[in-house]
Parts: C-alpha cells; structure tokens; sequence
C-alpha cells in the first residue's frame, strides 16, 4: 500500500492515508472531535468533503449527497474516495454531524438518574 499526506485545509492537520483505505479511515485515526463520521459506507452524507487538491479514486456515491454538478467541483464523501496522491481537501457538513447520534444521551444512561429508563420506557 502507498501512503499519501491527506491536509485539512481548516486546521492545517496532516494524516497520513493509504490507497488502499478511503480519506475518513484515515481522518478518524486522527481521534479529533468534530470531525464527522456516520455510516462509513456512502449512505448519510455526513462526511462530505472538498478537495481542494491532488487526486482521489472514487466509488460510487449516492446522488442524494453529491449531485454530478458538485462531484464535477470536487465534493465528494470522504468515506467513498481513496487517495492516489497528497491531498488537500475542506470538511463540508458539519452542520450534518448530529445525524447519526445515537438516540439516547451516553450521560443520562450512566446517570443513575432513571432519566434514560424512563426514556426507554416510553415516559
Ligand atoms: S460516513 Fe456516511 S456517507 Fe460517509
């Protein structure tokens, strides 16, 4: 596997990323809150991404998430591309990130409040 220095433009972070591994792998190993992740498989339109430069392998997408048009300008999910060499790209969506949340607050289910129990319960 050839390795690749993916940038987030916003921040100036650097990770590095295989041509064999899609752009949100190697985003996530950074371990940074706010970075979107959801479905990881093309299905939510969490991870959206720009590339600003550099050269990605594309699997197919969903037109629910990335029109032709905004494909064509180099937005794209970042869980459906690999990189072919370094890559410069903006995080879009970030707006998106509470999409895939799980339902139930993590606090309030270790709380011993009763709070999530009576969430379950339907109360
Ligand atoms: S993580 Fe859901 S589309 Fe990429």
């Amino acid at each position: 596997m050839n390795y690749y220095t993916v940038t987030i433009a916003e921040t100036g972070e650097t990770y590095r990323c295989g041509d064999e591994e899609n752009l949100l792998v190697g985003m996530e190993r950074l371990g940074k809150k706010g970075i979107p992740v959801g479905c990881r498989g093309g299905g939510c339109g969490v991870c959206k991404v720009e590339i600003l430069s550099g050269e990605v392998r594309k699997k197919v997408m969903s037109r629910e998430y990335v029109s032709a048009e905004e494909e064509a300008a180099g937005k794209v999910l970042a869980c459906r591309v690999l990189p072919t060499s370094d890559v410069r790209l903006r995080v879009l969506g970030k707006m998106q990130k509470n999409v895939c949340r799980p339902s139930v607050i993590p606090e309030l289910a270790t709380s011993g409040s009763g709070v999530a129990e009576r969430i379950s319960a339907g109360a």
